[in-house]
């Protein structure tokens, strides 16, 4: 296994490789998918697909369209989440959001762009297997993984009910299914696909979904909580908005101590799930510690 900054930089390395040439008169298309990609982020998706994928003794090379597949679905997730019919922000990765740049329709365009390539990369991954039908099936479980949760049950529902939860009264109930849906499928997508590419075993996934779901929902309660207390120059985003938008969140419903109280205990119960994995998990036991001190 390599450290987190390793996976980091192979991700940076290949990131737009899969992103296609264009004709003059569409070329726009993919310089805006390129600009929100190469912009900045700090790449934890692709990242814990790689990573769940060595450690069940998986082939980087193997995994590694399909963790550009999952940063190409996230990037498109926050153009759309920042246009001025959904979130309206005007920073992003710190830098002028794609339609700020490009104007509104390019930005739905270019998210568009970035999710259909995405599903391409993952409908013709599986295809190279064709001749070996074990590996194939593999391949097939990681993609099916990746779209489900991505898609109209997942990320999208998750972002429905984000839109929707500014307008009606908040719930302990609506705040968990948000966290779980808009964020923490987009982080348990790649770690379970990871796992599938290894072929690794139902103990093996059943221990790191508990992790992954632990850690996507702790990761949107800090963002929430940033939102609140952090630092806009290190987040790259324009803070104090969930407030001004009647964000349904933790910190919404109760409040900002109880939220930190439950990235501590969801960060806690992360790190349990992988104990009898032993120092072998130390990745992922690390990951989950910084994530829970992140300040960006
Ligand atoms: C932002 O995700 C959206 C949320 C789910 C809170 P990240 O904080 O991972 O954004 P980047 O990729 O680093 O920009
Ligand atoms: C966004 O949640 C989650 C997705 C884009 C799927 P937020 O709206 O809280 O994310 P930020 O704060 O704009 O990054
Ligand atoms: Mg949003
Ligand atoms: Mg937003
Ligand atoms: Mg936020």
């Amino acid at each position: 296994m390599r450290n987190f900054d390793e996976y980091k930089e192979i991700v940076n390395a290949n990131l737009t490789e899969l992103i296609p040439e264009l004709p003059e008169h569409s070329a726009v298309l993919g310089e805006a998918m390129k600009y929100s990609l190469e912009v900045g982020g700090k790449r934890l998706r692709p990242a814990l697909l790689l990573a769940s994928c060595e450690f069940a003794g998986g082939d980087l090379d193997e995994a590694l369209p399909y963790a550009l597949a999952l940063e190409y679905i996230h990037t498109y997730s926050l153009i759309h989440d920042d246009l001025p019919a959904m979130d309206n922000d005007d920073l992003r990765r710190g830098k002028p959001t794609n339609h700020k740049v490009y104007g509104d329709a390019i930005a739905v365009l270019a998210g568009d762009g970035l999710l259909s390539t995405a599903a391409e990369i993952v409908c013709k991954g599986p295809l190279v297997y064709i001749n070996d039908p074990a590996k194939m099936a593999n391949h097939l479980k990681a993609s099916a993984e990746i779209m489900q949760r991505a898609g109209a049950t997942g990320m999208v529902a998750g972002q429905t009910a984000d839109i929707r939860g500014e307008s009606i009264e908040p719930t302990a109930e609506l705040v968990r299914y948000i966290e779980e849906h808009k964020t923490a499928d987009l982080i348990t997508a790649p770690v379970r696909a990871g796992l599938f590419i290894a072929g690794a075993s139902e103990e093996t996934l059943s221990a790191f979904t508990t992790y992954a779901k632990a850690i996507g929902i702790a990761f949107q309660i800090l963002d929430d909580i940033l939102d609140v207390e952090g630092d806009q120059e290190l987040m790259g985003k324009t803070l104090g908005k969930d407030a001004e938008q009647g964000k349904c969140s933790y910190v919404y419903v109760h409040g900002i101590d109880a939220a930190k109280e439950e990235l501590h205990r969801l960060t806690q119960e992360a790190k349990d799930s992988l104990a009898p994995f032993g120092d072998e998990a130390s990745f992922f036991v690390e990951l989950a510690d910084s994530l829970e001190t992140r300040n960006n």
